[in-house]
C-alpha cells in the first residue's frame, strides 16, 4: 500500500524536529509513506530522510522564469524530491485543469512523480467533471509516464464524513475506465477524512492506497494507519 501524507500549512520546524524523530524509531515495513510537507521544510525533511519518500504539495507549470513565488520541479528534484501532489482541491480555486497539466508535464520531464487530485465536489455529482479533470490533466504526458490518481472527493475532505465502500469503488472504476481509455494503467489513492480506524474498511476498497491529511498531524496515529493498511 502507499500512503500519502498532506500536512497541508500545518506545523513548524520544531514540530517537524519531532515528527521526524518519531517516524524514524517507527519504521514500517511494506509501506510505501510518502511525507509531503510545505516547501520551506523540504530541505530539512530531506536532510532528515529515512524510509520514507519526500513529496511536496504544488509546483510550478513553468520550468524557469518570471515566476515570482513559483518553485520548479527541477528545484525540488535539488532536494530529492520523488512525488508532488498537484491539483489538490485546496489550490484548484487558483488553477485549471490546463494549468494542472503543465504542472504534471513538469514534474514528469523532471523524473518526479505527480500525484494528481481528482474528485467531485458534491456527493453523487455526475462524473462528467472527474472524466474532464483527468482528460485534461492527463493530456501532455505519453503511456509510460508514471504517476498517481488521488481520488478525494472534496464533500468528505477534512470533516469526518467518508464516502462508503461501495461509492469509492464506483467512483474508481470510472476512474480506472477513462485512464485505460487514455492508454494509461496507474495506481489509484483514496483521500478524504481516512483514520486509523476507518482504513481497515477502507482497505478493503479497489485502490493501491490512501492521501490522508489531518491525520498526519498526529504521528501516533499516521503509524497505527502504516501497520494496519
Ligand atoms: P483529510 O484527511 O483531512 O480529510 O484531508 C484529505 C486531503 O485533503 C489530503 O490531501
Amino acid at each position: 500500500m502507499i500512503v500519502v501524507a498532506n500536512y497541508k500549512m500545518n506545523l513548524n520546524l520544531k514540530d517537524y524536529k519531532i515528527v521526524l524523530k518519531h517516524l524514524n524509531n517507527n519504521r514500517v515495513e511494506d509501506t510505501k509513506l510518502i511525507l509531503c510537507p510545505p516547501f520551506v521544510y523540504v530541505p530539512f525533511f530531506a536532510k532528515n530522510k529515512t524510509w520514507y519518500a519526500l513529496g511536496c504539495q504544488d509546483v510550478s507549470a513553468n520550468s524557469k522564469g518570471k515566476c515570482t513565488g513559483q518553485i520548479s520541479a527541477s528545484m525540488l528534484k535539488d532536494f530529492d524530491v520523488t512525488h508532488c501532489i498537484v491539483g489538490h482541491s485546496d489550490r484548484r480555486a487558483f488553477e485549471t485543469n490546463e494549468d494542472i497539466a503543465g504542472k504534471v508535464k513538469q514534474l514528469v520531464d523532471n523524473e518526479i512523480i505527480p500525484i494528481i487530485c481528482v474528485g467531485e465536489n458534491k456527493k453523487d455529482e455526475a462524473d462528467a467533471l472527474i472524466i474532464e479533470q483527468l482528460r485534461t490533466t492527463l493530456s501532455k504526458i505519453n503511456a509510460k509516464a508514471e504517476f498517481y490518481i488521488a481520488y478525494e472527493p472534496v464533500w468528505a475532505i477534512g470533516l469526518g464524513e467518508t464516502a462508503t465502500a461501495s461509492y469509492i469503488n464506483k467512483k474508481v472504476a470510472i476512474i480506472k475506465k477513462e485512464i485505460k481509455r487514455l492508454g494509461f494503467n496507474n495506481p489509484i489513492l483514496y483521500g478524504g477524512s481516512v483514520d486509523e480506524e476507518n482504513c481497515i474498511n477502507l482497505k478493503k476498497c479497489k485502490v493501491d492506497g490512501f492521501l490522508v491529511g489531518g491525520l498526519s498531524l498526529r504521528t501516533d496515529k499516521l503509524i497505527s494507519l502504516l501497520g494496519r493498511v
